[in-house]
């Protein structure tokens, strides 16, 4: 029985030359939790906020919200799981993904979708979830005219799928440079007459650019995955009675000119912005609500296993290691990513 795993911790909040390599005991898994051999692990955004911001009392820590791999002890009340069963993992109480095994309770966890390797798994969880969430809450019903910010990241490479499996219409996509565009029309096929530039334009000209998109109509649905700028840009788009969800609070880019009251020109049209923030109900919901998490990734499963949901494109950092973790972060943190950033974990060398 090996006794010791390889993880990479965050000895300080700041900078990624915080982290270093450690050997740390194996975790023990407890009454509701399996233990995962870690095969892969997903990057989120998030990852280098907690970074940046994370108490000194909590550290050292193990960050990474996201893995997939395979069962390799159970605590004695998991029924649903047994050992060597693949499955993929939302790591939200505890981070712990920068290592080569973890501890979870199984309600955050789900089989893995056959088709998809490790790496294609562990992409999965928070954009996903988020992703279909941010669907469900906005309503998306057949025939919607949908405005997504941020659609060439994570959570937005789901979410366009997602509403057009809910019958979206038509989707209109944010782009900030000829990569991006080109995600968006190859990866998740949005016609380039749908896709707005939003370098170097003002509030109103960026507004006008994407109604133009939607042939001179309101969105009924606008998804703010940026924020900032973006926000406005949603709350510019949608028509009466349109829904907003928002997820992020982003950069305010300094092309669009100076922020203004978003909340006007929402009230104005008597639409619903909605947040959605997925942790919140691990966070603050009682233990009995977190099936929830588990029911939603199998869903996910499914639609992937069915053909009808693309995992985003994933990037491979490389192995566990402090190198491919700061990689990772330094291009999280430059914020433009296409798809998501994974790390392989363990297997042949
Ligand atoms: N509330 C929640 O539960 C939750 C869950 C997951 C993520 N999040 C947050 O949601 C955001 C998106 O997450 P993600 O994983 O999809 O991030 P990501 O993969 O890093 O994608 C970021 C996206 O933002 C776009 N972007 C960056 N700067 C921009 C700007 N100034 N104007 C317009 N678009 C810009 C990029 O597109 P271009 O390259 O085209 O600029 C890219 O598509 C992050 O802030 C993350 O922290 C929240």
């Amino acid at each position: 029985m090996i006794a010791c795993m390889e993880a990479v911790l965050l000895t300080a909040p700041g900078s990624v030359d915080h982290f270093e390599r450690a050997m740390l005991p194996l975790p023990v898994p407890g009454p509701d939790e399996v233990r995962i051999r870690i095969r892969a692990a997903g990057f989120n955004p998030m990852d280098w906020q907690k970074r940046k911001t994370i108490d000194s009392s909590r550290l050292p820590v193990i960050l990474g919200g996201e893995v997939a791999g395979v069962i390799d002890a159970v605590g004695p009340r998991v029924l649903r799981f047994a050992v060597d069963d693949p499955v993929f993992a939302y790591l939200v109480r505890k981070p712990g993904g920068y290592a080569e095994y973890v501890c979870v309770r199984a309600v955050f966890v789900a089989r893995k979708p056959g088709p998809l390797s490790f790496e294609q798994a562990a992409a999965l969880p928070v954009a996903g979830l988020t992703a279909y969430e941010s669907v469900i809450r906005a309503g998306v019903r057949p025939g919607d005219p949908v405005l997504v910010t941020g659609a060439s990241g994570g959570v937005g490479s789901i979410a366009v799928q997602i509403a057009r499996l809910r019958g979206a219409s038509r989707i209109v996509a944010t782009a900030g440079s000829d990569r991006s565009a080109r995600y968006l029309t190859t990866r998740l096929g949005i016609p380039a007459s749908q896709v707005v530039r939003y370098g170097g334009r003002s509030r109103a000209d960026l507004a006008a650019a994407a109604i133009q998109c939607n042939e001179g109509r309101f969105f009924r649905v606008a998804f703010d995955f940026v924020g900032g700028a973006m926000t406005s840009l949603c709350a510019d788009t949608v028509g009466v009675d349109g829904q907003v969800v928002a997820i992020a609070t982003g950069p305010h880019d300094a092309t669009h000119g100076e922020a203004e009251n978003d909340e006007d020109h929402l009230f104005d049209k008597s639409a619903t912005v909605h947040f959605v923030l997925l942790s919140a109900r691990a966070a603050l919901g009682r233990p009995a609500e977190w099936g929830w998490y588990a029911q939603r990734l199998d869903e996910l499963a499914r639609w992937t296993e069915a053909g009808v949901l693309r995992p985003p494109e994933i990037r491979n950092v490389g192995r566990l290691s402090v190198a491919a973790v700061r990689t990772a972060h330094q291009i999280l943190e430059e914020g433009h990513v296409q798809g998501k950033l994974v790390m392989t974990v363990g297997g042949e060398p």
